[in-house]
């Protein structure tokens, strides 16, 4: 059986005690009971519920549930199974083994699905009918697609279905999130305020959870919560299983509030621990230049952390100053011997364009993976032929403003050294034929 344990003060509690933080306000991890784990034959486990039709086997998250948790009753969408694309060309030219782990292919276009569709789980199972979070976009998105499918409408009265919260900075989402919270039918909160302005309300409203009435209680579905956390590891779990167990030297992904580094950090010593891998991947976290204390924390050899006041990049995704999860990320950089990087503005929108060009896409925040990588192969630290997967966080379509705006060469400091403009043309195969030349 599972186990909270608080990664500041250590107390325990039982997995079913719905614990979002502890009383100390630490963050909570989830314990895996390795020792028993072992005695299951997970991989063939794993291998011989691919290709299931139902679930729980059919999600890509809760087909690794033994390394998760139990429970009764599941909200999912059928999320994960997302496509690792081998790419030839990239590979070629920067003389590694490349693949990218797309997430965008999740139901609502990212990540966060695999982190939802678990701590959701969690908070209904436990009783809860009003989920919140703070977002830059996707959470939100994320979030309210789930409390629609859980069968219930997300704007209805708290005692009939669930309530779905988001708390978001007024103008600063892309599009093709704000619309996706909209349409699912969740109560869309603006604040005059960034990301960690609304982080900060909701970690107040966390505060007033009471266990004992959660009917009425606010459950919190930000990356803190610990079960967001387990959902989020089955993206390893699943590049793994996609490489036959075979693991690759590094895996290279977008950090903003740091969820995700914890996730993979975590993913990747409970396969080690469990045998499923015999060896660790490194991972390299990669931040905005403009939103980047992690990397500074990383840089002073983490002597110090210190959050930023005013985060700025054109990945609106990662434009976080003061990200929770930093001593679980911390965690699992120092424990896979990993890395934190800082990208620029321009090697940003170049390597989406490159990305988007492949025919994959993404949008902005995800191709700081690529970013990262090329900045690893010239430094020598990726070494020739080695392994590495780059984790697409998030769809094409998410943020069309940025894709537009860098092919229409409009953003002020990016070359749009790629850029494809449309052309006008008069509506005769003649002009199509001199324009295609
Ligand atoms: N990539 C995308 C597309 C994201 O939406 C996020 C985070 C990240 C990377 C960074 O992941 O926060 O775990 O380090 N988006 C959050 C949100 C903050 O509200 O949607 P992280």
């Amino acid at each position: 059986m599972q186990k909270l344990s608080c990664i500041t003060c250590g107390k325990k509690f039982g997995i079913n005690e719905n614990h979002v933080v502890c009383e100390c306000g630490g963050l909570l991890d989830i314990i895996q009971p390795i020792e028993e784990l072992k005695r299951l034959n997970l991989k063939k486990v794993f291998d011989e519920r691919l290709g299931s039709r139902e679930l729980p086997n059919a999600s890509g998250v809760w087909r690794y549930r033994e390394l998760l948790f139990d429970a009764e009753r599941i909200i999912s969408r059928f999320e994960g199974n997302t496509r690792l694309y081998p790419s030839e060309k990239l590979s070629a030219k920067l003389g590694v083994e490349l693949f990218f782990k797309h997430e965008g292919e999740n139901p609502t276009g990212s990540f966060k699905d695999r982190g939802m569709t678990v701590a959701i789980t969690a908070g209904v199972n436990a009783g809860c009918h009003n989920f919140v979070c703070a977002s830059t976009g996707n959470t939100s998105a994320s979030l309210a697609s789930y409390c629609a499918a859980a069968g219930l409408p997300a704007v209805a009265s708290a005692k009939v279905g669930l309530n779905g919260i988001v708390i978001i900075p007024n103008g600063k989402i892309a599009l093709g999130k704000l619309s996706q919270a909209l349409a699912f039918g969740a109560k869309v909160l603006q604040i005059d305020g960034n990301f960690d302005a609304a982080m900060k309300l909701v970690n107040e409203l966390g505060k007033k959870f009471d266990s004992k009435n959660p009917a009425d209680s606010i459950y919190v579905l930000n990356s803190i919560n610990p079960f967001r956390i387990e959902g989020q590891k089955t993206i390893v779990f699943e590049i793994l299983q996609q490489l036959n167990w075979d693991a690759p030297d590094w895996i290279v992904l977008p950090a903003g509030n740091l969820g995700n580094t914890s996730a993979f950090g975590k993913a990747i010593s409970e396969a080690f621990e469990l045998g499923l891998i015999d060896r660790k991947p490194r991972i390299a976290a990669v931040q905005a230049a403009g939103a980047n204390p992690f990397f500074k924390y990383f840089e002073n050899k983490w002597k110090k952390f210190e959050a930023m006041e005013n985060p700025e990049t054109i990945a609106t995704a990662i434009k976080i100053g003061n990200p929770q999860s930093f001593l679980r990320a911390r965690r699992a950089v120092e424990e896979t011997n990993g890395v934190v990087l800082e990208v620029s503005e321009n090697e940003i929108m170049d390597a989406k364009a490159e990305i988007d060009a492949a025919g994959i896409g993404c949008e902005p925040a995800s191709a700081c993976s690529l970013a990262g990588i090329r900045q690893l192969v010239a430094n020598g630290k990726v070494k020739k032929g080695e392994k590495v997967v780059g984790v697409l966080t998030g769809h094409l379509l998410k943020d069309p403003d940025a894709t537009m705006n860098y092919h229409a060469g409009k953003l002020t400091g990016i070359d749009s050294a790629r850029a494809n403009r449309p052309r006008r043309i008069e509506a005769s195969v003649k002009a199509v034929l001199a324009a295609i030349k």
